[in-house]
């Protein structure tokens, strides 16, 4: 039985973060430059994305630069960004062709203007699309996004839109970047590193997190089945005993 038919197609996470993590030590491990890792992970970041749409997974999102990663060094970050660009444009007609929605979250303004021009009509072009939505975390830092929602909140009081009591859960979660989308389920990290790195902090609060030592640009399909497979075999529960899940 391959890991392929190990997974439930009635327990598919309906919403997968993965953390993409190890271009950097795959490409010095091949005595290469940090950009040769990234631009293999475009090929992991595909098949990441094709094995989800098969499968039936409904949102992918990708920790793809973090607000932390401006602090690189610059021709990392342009190279990255010049990346970023080639890659959308090269992969729009793929998309398409897939039926998968673009989107992203983060501080987009932040990005250089062919970057935010591309991404633009990216997301214009596929925003019909509905088999799966792919989800670009990009300038993105969860600290920031919550800072964000908070200044909204403040002002919705402060303008007397809202009261302090109507502040909720649900209204913090409306305010923030992934408004409208399912809390994933299951949150993939790669490279041995055993960190949250400022990803997705209040979306990821039940989430079951998988780990695995694969550098990124050497995850493959199987690997995401495997992941799969771990989650399928978890038991989630949601701060209740073990005895009233089972027994619901
Ligand atoms: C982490 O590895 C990876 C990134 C910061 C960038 C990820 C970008 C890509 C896979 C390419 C383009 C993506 C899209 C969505 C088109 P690292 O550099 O931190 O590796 P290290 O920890 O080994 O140094």
């Amino acid at each position: 039985m391959s890991i392929k038919e190990k997974i439930d197609e009635n327990k598919l996470p309906e919403h997968i973060a993965v953390i993409m993590d190890g271009n950097g030590r795959w490409a010095k491990g091949k005595g290469k430059f940090r950009i040769f890792g990234h631009q293999n992970g475009v090929r992991s970041v595909r098949d990441t994305a094709e094995a989800c749409a098969e499968l039936g997974v409904k949102y992918l999102t990708l920790y793809a630069f973090s607000t932390e990663n401006w602090n690189r060094p610059k021709v990392e970050v342009m190279a990255l960004m010049e990346l970023l660009v080639s890659t959308i444009k090269k992969e729009t007609p793929t998309l398409m062709k897939n039926n998968i929605k673009l989107s992203t979250i983060g501080n987009i303004l932040d990005l250089p203007p062919k970057c935010i021009d591309e991404l633009t009509s990216a997301i214009e072009e596929t925003k019909n699309n509905t088999r799966m939505t792919l989800v670009l975390a990009l300038s993105y830092s969860s600290k920031w996004d919550i800072t964000e929602a908070v200044k909204k909140i403040a002002l919705q009081v402060k303008n007397n839109t809202i009261s302090v009591d109507q502040i909720s859960d649900e209204l913090i979660a409306a305010n923030l970047s992934t408004a409208g989308m399912p809390n994933p389920e299951l949150m993939i990290r790669t490279s041995g590193e055993h960190r949250i790195s400022n990803f997705l902090l209040w979306e990821l609060a039940y989430s079951e997190f998988y780990f695995t030592d694969k550098l990124w640009p050497d995850f493959t399909k199987d690997d995401l089945y495997h992941a799969i497979v771990a989650f399928q075999n978890r038991e989630r529960r949601f701060g209740k005993t073990s005895e009233q899940i089972k027994g619901a």
